[in-house]
Formats: structure tokens, C-alpha cells, sequence
């Protein structure tokens, strides 16, 4: 479970970061520009706080043009977990090397309206693929229920290749989908609002598990 910085309460943002270190698995933190996507988010000064303080990995999901220059940045900043938009660089393939190449995991991610079969010539530079459940850009949409048939397509040519690729799903993640997800062959859950907006983000977290 990848609870999502975004939906976090950034006047205390430790207290949710202790949250996380408590109860989940990694940090998610979404990465924006205004340019790939109508929103802007945070930036390295929120990382590199974030960093200071996590006891799990970072998971960065990087929803921003020319993914390439900034690489070295976030592997310094000590990111387990580096991502970006199949459809933000001219150069996916080099770009994935490069990340691995740092020592970080590398994912490759697409919007839902993005055939999966549009990642099958990469797969075998990714360590995940992050299938977006609702459009990049904001937190608290709703889940597309199409996820699901997505999901056993690209498990199925992961397992075709014979690859060791993880699923991860991204945005309008809560405890009512979380079990079909998992059941289609997801196998990392971010989650923003469900986690964040409630009373009880421990309780959601363990729902969501
Ligand atoms: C959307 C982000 C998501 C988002 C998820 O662009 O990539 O990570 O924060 O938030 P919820 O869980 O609220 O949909
Ligand atoms: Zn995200």
C-alpha cells in the first residue's frame, strides 16, 4: 500500500508521514509541471522533507515533460521508485536504462486511455507499470472501472514474457476495489483520499491490505 503525499495535510505533514512509516509500505508523491498534466503539485523541497523523515521507500510518480533531465536528482535525494509517462519523452527506453542504471527501480506509466499493449516493447526495462485508474492531473476522482480488464491483459503479457513486472494502480483506490484489484494481479495500491480524508487512515490502511 502506496498512500499518495498529495492528498496529505501539508501544515503537519509529519504526522502523516508518520502515518505512513506506522502502517503502509512506500511513499507515494506525485510529481507535477503544469505542462504534462493542468496541475502543478510540489517539488524537490517537499522530497527532499519527506526524505528526511521516511522509513520506507519513495515511490515518485513524475507527471512532467522531459522526465530524462532530473533522474540524478531524485537518486540522490535517496527515491527507491522512479516513474514517468510513457507519452512525456521522446526517449522511454533510454530514459528506463538511465533510472536503473542510478540504482533506482524503474516504472514506466499510462493514462487509461492509453492501449496497454503500448508498453509491450518496454516491459522488459520496467521493474512496474503503473496503470492510471482515473486521469493524471488530480487527487479524489473517481475509479475507471475498465482497470480491471487492463490489468489481466498486461498480466498476461508479463507473464508471456516472463517477466518479473509489478502492477501498481493509481488513483480512486479504496477499500470496496481494493481486493478485486489485487484479485486481477495488482500488486502495489496507491492511495490518496481514501487514506487521507478519513478519521482513521491506520483502519483504512489495514481495509485496503
Ligand atoms: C493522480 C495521482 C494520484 C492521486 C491519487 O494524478 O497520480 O497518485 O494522488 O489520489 P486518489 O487516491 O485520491 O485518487
Ligand atoms: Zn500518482
Amino acid at each position: 500500500i502506496a498512500p499518495s503525499m498529495l492528498a496529505a495535510d501539508f501544515l503537519h505533514l509529519a504526522d502523516d508521514v508518520n502515518i505512513v512509516n506506522r502502517n503502509a509500505d512506500l511513499f507515494h508523491l506525485d510529481i507535477m509541471d503544469g505542462v504534462f498534466v493542468p496541475n502543478i503539485s510540489y517539488g524537490f523541497p517537499v522530497v527532499e522533507a519527506i526524505a528526511s523523515a521516511a522509513e520506507k521507500p519513495m515511490d515518485v510518480h513524475l507527471m512532467i515533460v522531459q522526465p530524462e533531465k532530473y533522474i540524478e536528482r531524485f537518486a540522490r535525494i535517496g527515491v527507491s521508485m522512479l516513474s514517468f509517462h510513457l507519452n512525456a519523452t521522446d526517449k522511454p527506453a533510454q530514459t528506463l536504462l538511465h533510472i536503473r542504471e542510478t540504482g533506482m527501480k524503474a516504472g514506466l506509466v499510462i493514462n487509461p486511455d492509453m492501449p496497454v499493449e503500448s508498453l509491450y516493447p518496454y516491459l522488459h526495462l520496467c521493474d512496474y507499470i503503473i496503470l492510471m485508474s482515473v486521469y493524471a492531473g488530480f487527487g479524489g476522482q473517481k475509479f475507471i472501472e475498465e482497470t480491471y480488464e487492463r490489468i489481466r491483459t498486461l498480466k498476461a503479457e508479463i507473464d508471456r514474457q516472463g517477466l518479473n513486472v509489478k502492477i501498481e494502480i493509481d488513483g480512486g483506490v479504496c477499500p470496496s476495489n481494493s481486493k478485486a484489484l489485487i484479485d486481477a494481479g495488482a500488486e502495489i495500491l496507491v492511495a490518496g483520499s481514501a487514506v487521507f480524508k478519513s478519521d482513521d487512515p491506520a483502519k483504512v490502511i489495514n481495509a485496503l491490505k
